[in-house]
């Protein structure tokens, strides 16, 4: 496994491979079971695998989050290791980031509800970090968690938009035996909050149990997951969404699919978490 920790270094090691096809996991590192899929996923689809951990500081609004968000170098690219990945571009910020730095891509309608509203500046940086990502790296194929439903959507249309000659590939969300989305957030939840979090996957499925029982009114749906949060009193809920899972743009009526969303604070700890519901689902 090469690493790189420069953009130079990252483009030699490049170079040497221009046949073969390169499978591309961008992370934040501290890497978990979620993760650990994509780069399986990779593994298989692509010759070559690589792997990005970089906390991003321009997709963080609260400096404190940013500070506050858990690295583990060492541990992760022993995980990456017994993944059998290729190259892993762990950067400095300012080598991402260098003095005078001032260009930014904005993706704009896609990017603006659900984490968009309560993040203003958070796919900005997003979108700019992974346009300069897929130019260094050049992959075939980028590989993306469905956890971060969103953050997917803003990718297809980066890719499409600016024309990235790559596949983006979208995986499924994993979970814990109890439901959570596995999230590199979780770690800094306290005991009693680690045992309140299920509820967020919990309102997820009340609300699709809903909808499979024939509910197509959107706001009853939302109304089922605010119900099941209320219920306990750890959680403070940031949005509940019933929206088209294209657009993002918020439902009236349920006819085809739709995408259930919600973000939820537990203390200062904001978890996401996502379920789509295809048009043909039918009663559970
Ligand atoms: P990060 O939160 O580290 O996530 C990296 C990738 O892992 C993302 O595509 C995310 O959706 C996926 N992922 C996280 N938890 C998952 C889970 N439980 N199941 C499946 N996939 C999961 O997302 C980012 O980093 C950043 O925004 C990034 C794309 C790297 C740009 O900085």
């Amino acid at each position: 496994m090469q690493i790189a920790d420069t953009i130079e270094e990252l483009r030699r090691i490049r170079r040497g491979s221009e046949a073969e096809s390169w499978g591309f996991v961008p992370t934040m590192g501290f890497l978990h079971e979620g993760h650990l899929h994509l780069v399986r996923r990779a593994r298989q689809d692509n010759d070559r695998v690589a792997v990005s951990l970089f906390v991003n500081p321009s997709q963080f609004g609260e400096a404190q989050d940013l500070a506050n968000y858990p690295r583990n170098l060492e541990r992760d690219l022993e995980l990456l290791r017994g993944e059998g990945v290729d190259l892993v571009f762990c950067p400095s910020d300012e080598e991402m980031y260098p003095a005078g730095f001032q260009t930014y891509i904005t993706v704009e309608e896609v990017a603006r509800p659900l984490e968009g509203a309560s993040r203003p500046t958070h796919f900005r940086g997003v979108a700019t970090v992974l346009a300069k990502l897929f130019l260094l790296v050049r992959p075939r194929r980028a590989y993306f968690g469905q956890k971060d439903a969103q953050q997917c959507a803003v990718v297809r249309r980066l890719v499409e938009d600016l024309g990235f000659d790559l596949e983006v590939v979208a995986c499924p969300t994993v979970r814990e035996p109890d439901g959570l989305a596995m999230s590199s957030r979780n770690a800094r939840l306290s005991a009693q909050q680690r045992a309140a979090a299920p509820v967020v996957f919990g309102s997820l499925k009340a609300a699709a149990a809903r909808i499979a029982a024939g509910e197509r009114d959107a706001e009853a749906v939302r109304e089922t997951m605010r119900a099941v949060l209320d219920g306990e009193p750890r959680a403070r809920v940031d949005y509940v969404s019933v929206a088209d899972p294209e657009t993002l743009e918020e439902l009236e009526q349920i006819e085809g699919g739709a995408l259930l969303s919600l973000a939820v604070f537990f203390g200062k700890i904001r978890l996401i978490d996502n379920l789509p519901i295809e048009a043909g689902d039918r009663p559970l």
